[in-house]
């Protein structure tokens, strides 16, 4: 079935639709897709929207999504989960391009530049899915103007599950805008945990056994030069805050910027 919402010229109607430009599938499990922008909307890199479908009741069924687009971008981007089960995933994984979706323009969340004092060092660490903020934070210029070193972490079971980040890195370096920027100074760090590849090991792993800065030729994290944006599972958000702690950061907000942020990839099931 088309998921072209009721009326979408009538914009007193349906004031939030917008349009599917383009949907990529990644796996069984993830697929990609970007829509026309609101020209009202202006967020910062890093935050989130609710977007959606209308329900079988006719009522908008809404999920929090990640922009994954940069907020100089003239379109939005999303990174989504396929849940066989899920109420919104199972019918939005069907979308195509020229279909809608519902988008409430109003973007809010912890991982953002300004919860973070400045530092040398600013370290992306993400499971599956949670590397859609990253994913743009990784293009927004002030990134760089307010680190001179940036290192994305990314881990999943697989390497197919890397693919989405693996690309979007390797298109930065002819990227027009922050090609120059990103050179030497984004250091990409993927690894698998259930798949033999390069590197591998959980995030939590490779940053309590030194591993990760030795590979990178990096001092081990400390307060005065390091700071992290933390994106996934409860359980993996809750084991890498007690490693951050244990390197000296302390958890920043909005109101108090310090040197960490957290944001739930996704509310497990049974919380
Ligand atoms: P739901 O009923 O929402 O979820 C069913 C179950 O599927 C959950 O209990 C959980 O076990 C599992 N699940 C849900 N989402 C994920 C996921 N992303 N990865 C692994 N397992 C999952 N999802 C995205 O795909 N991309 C995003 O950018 C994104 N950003 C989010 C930002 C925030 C702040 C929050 C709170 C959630 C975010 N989510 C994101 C999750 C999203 O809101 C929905 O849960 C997801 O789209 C599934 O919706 P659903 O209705 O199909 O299933
Ligand atoms: P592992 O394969 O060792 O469980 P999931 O698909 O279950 O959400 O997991 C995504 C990735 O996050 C997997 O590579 C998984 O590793 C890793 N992971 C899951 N939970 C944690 C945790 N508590 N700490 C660190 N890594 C985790």
């Amino acid at each position: 079935m088309p998921h072209r919402l009721p009326n979408p010229t009538l914009k007193s109607d349906l004031p939030d639709a917008e349009t599917v430009t383009a949907v990529r599938h990644w796996t069984d499990k993830l697929f990609s897709f970007r829509v026309t922008r609101p020209k009202s909307l202006r967020f910062r890199s890093g935050e989130f929207v609710m977007i959606g479908l209308l329900g079988d009741n006719g009522k908008p069924l809404l999920r929090a999504y990640s922009i994954a687009s940069p907020n100089w971008d003239e379109e939005l981007e999303f990174y989504s989960i396929k849940v066989p089960d899920g109420p919104l995933t199972s019918r939005l994984q069907h979308i195509q391009a020229g279909e809608q979706i519902i988008l409430r323009p109003k973007p809010v969340g912890t991982l953002v530049l300004d919860a973070l004092l400045p530092g040398k060092r600013l370290w992306f660490l993400a499971t599956g899915t949670g590397i859609a903020p990253f994913a743009s934070l990784m293009r927004d210029p002030d990134t760089y103007y307010r680190y001179d070193q940036v290192i994305m972490m990314h881990t999943c079971r697989t390497k197919a599950e890397l693919d989405y980040g693996r690309q979007l890195v390797a298109s930065l370096k002819d990227d027009p805008l922050i090609g120059e920027m990103v050179a030497g100074h984004l250091r990409y760090y993927p690894t698998t945990t259930r798949e033999t590849s390069d590197h591998m090991g959980r995030i939590t792993d490779n940053l309590t056994s030194g591993k990760v800065f030795a590979d990178l030729g990096l001092p081990a994290m400390g307060r005065a030069d390091d700071r992290a944006m933390v994106c996934g599972s409860l359980a993996f958000n809750h084991d890498v805050k007690a490693v951050l702690e244990g390197f000296g950061l302390r958890e920043g907000a909005n109101s108090e910027p310090l040197e960490y942020v957290v944001e739930k990839a996704f509310v497990g099931d049974g919380i």
